[in-house]
């Protein structure tokens, strides 16, 4: 299939995109490119791609913008329940932190996670995974979390391995049974700590090849925050699983710096996200490293926050920078990147550019797929979405609907 007449194709082609290099959008003016099967195989101008390729059936994208599509790399798009009432309790003036610290927050959906069938979780989540791929992302990090138990926890991974298979979404996963302390240990963290490396993790390891062999071990991340796990409990456990083989990510920094965006970096993780109260000792070790610095713009705003990951200063130190929704029933019910990429415009300065790179080439980084997804190049997978609009620009620039009119996902075309 021959996709022609791309106003401008953003490529995004070159790998990753460090520090003041964030923006690059290498876009071809009319451009074109040509799919095989689950595969991008030319790229180039409309002129030339079609002189090359006279009789390969063509899709016109009538003078609009062409790109890859979105990599969210920071979900927790499986839950039961919603937090409504929650929501109108922060109006009223109590923060997250209080309702969490109540038992509230993560531990009411905790509650009616854990309640809740294979079957239940995934007609639930479904809906969700389907509105963020209608809204143009093709490849999403979702975690665990929500049981805080070894059956609750792998039930989800199962609700996930299944909705992956269905499709579609693409997703890339992540365990995250250190969300928070689980009631039962609430009068003893150390020993859910303990339980968790001790128990948990390897029951993970020995139990993810036998439901999904075919896929790369998941991610392990922490919650590293006052009220949920100490620095030095995210150590033990981070330290447990990366000797274990698991890829690494960590939330850090959301409302206190305790130092875990640093201990991300010294432990080689994938990601370090959220990364609002982080400190500039905290960013330069980011910037030194390969970790990538994923910032959640729909968090602050979801609270009615006014502080937001400082975006420009992780720039200047030559990070990298990524951007996800962190789609979650607390914090960020929002399931649309293009709405992230608006609010990181706007709250972290960074111009339309620097977003959609942030959202596509860098986000892959995130979740260590920048090989296949994230850019449009020769050899790497066909996701690709057709906006309505001609000039890139326009992403950003609105907000709160959907420009994309058709995503191709591994070659294949939906209409939306
Ligand atoms: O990334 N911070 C921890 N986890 C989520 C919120 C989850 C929830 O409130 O249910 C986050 O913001
Ligand atoms: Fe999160």
């Amino acid at each position: 299939m021959l996709i022609h007449s791309a106003s401008q194709l953003l490529t995004l082609a070159g790998g990753p995109q460090r520090g003041a290099a964030l923006g690059a959008l290498n876009i071809i003016e009319d451009g074109a490119l040509l799919i095989n099967g689950e595969k991008i195989i030319a790229i180039g101008t409309s002129a030339e791609l079609r002189a090359a390729y006279p009789n390969e059936p063509a899709l016109d994208a009538g003078g609009c913008v062409v790109m890859p599509g979105f990599v969210d790399p920071h979900t927790h798009a499986i839950w039961a329940g919603d937090r409504a009432a929650e929501f109108e309790m922060r109006l009223q003036g109590k923060s997250y932190l209080e309702i969490m610290a109540a038992g509230g927050g993560i531990l009411s959906t905790v509650r009616a996670t854990r309640t809740s069938s294979l079957e239940k979780l995934i007609t639930q989540t479904r809906p969700r995974l389907q509105a963020m791929f209608a809204c143009g992302t093709t490849t999403a990090e979702v975690k665990t979390g929500y049981g805080l138990r070894m059956a609750t926890e792998l039930r989800m991974l199962q609700a996930l391995l299944a909705l992956n298979a269905e499709g579609p979404l693409e997703l890339a996963f992540t365990f995250l049974g250190a969300h928070a302390i689980p009631p039962e240990y609430n009068d003893n963290p150390d020993e859910y700590t303990d339980l968790l490396c001790e128990t948990m993790l390897p029951t993970l390891k020995e139990w993810w090849p036998s439901q999904a062999p075919d896929l790369p071990l998941p991610f392990v991340d922490v919650f590293c925050e006052t009220g949920a796990f100490t620095l030095q409990q995210s150590r033990k456990i981070l330290e447990k699983a990366r000797a274990l083989g698991f890829p690494l990510k960590i939330h850090a920094d959301e409302f206190d710096n305790l130092g875990g965006a640093s201990l991300a970096a010294e432990l080689g993780a994938h990601s370090a996200d959220h990364l609002v109260a982080t400190s500039p000792q905290d960013i330069a070790a980011l910037a030194a490293s390969d970790t990538v610095a994923v910032a959640l713009p729909c968090t602050p705003f979801g609270l009615a926050e006014t502080h937001y990951t400082p975006a420009r200063q992780i720039l200047d130190a030559g990070g990298l920078l990524a951007i996800a929704t962190d789609l979650n029933p607390g914090t960020a019910w929002c399931e649309n990147m293009q709405f992230a990429i608006a609010l990181a415009c706007r709250y972290m300065k960074l111009t339309p550019a620097q977003a959609i790179a942030a959202a596509t080439i860098n986000s892959a980084a995130a979740v260590g797929r920048a090989a296949q997804v994230g850019s449009l190049e020769v050899g790497k997978q066909a996701d690709v979405l057709i906006l309505s609009v001609s000039d890139y620009r326009h992403l950003g620039y609105r907000f709160g609907g959907n420009l994309v009119r058709t995503v191709i996902k591994k070659g294949r075309p939906y209409p939306v």
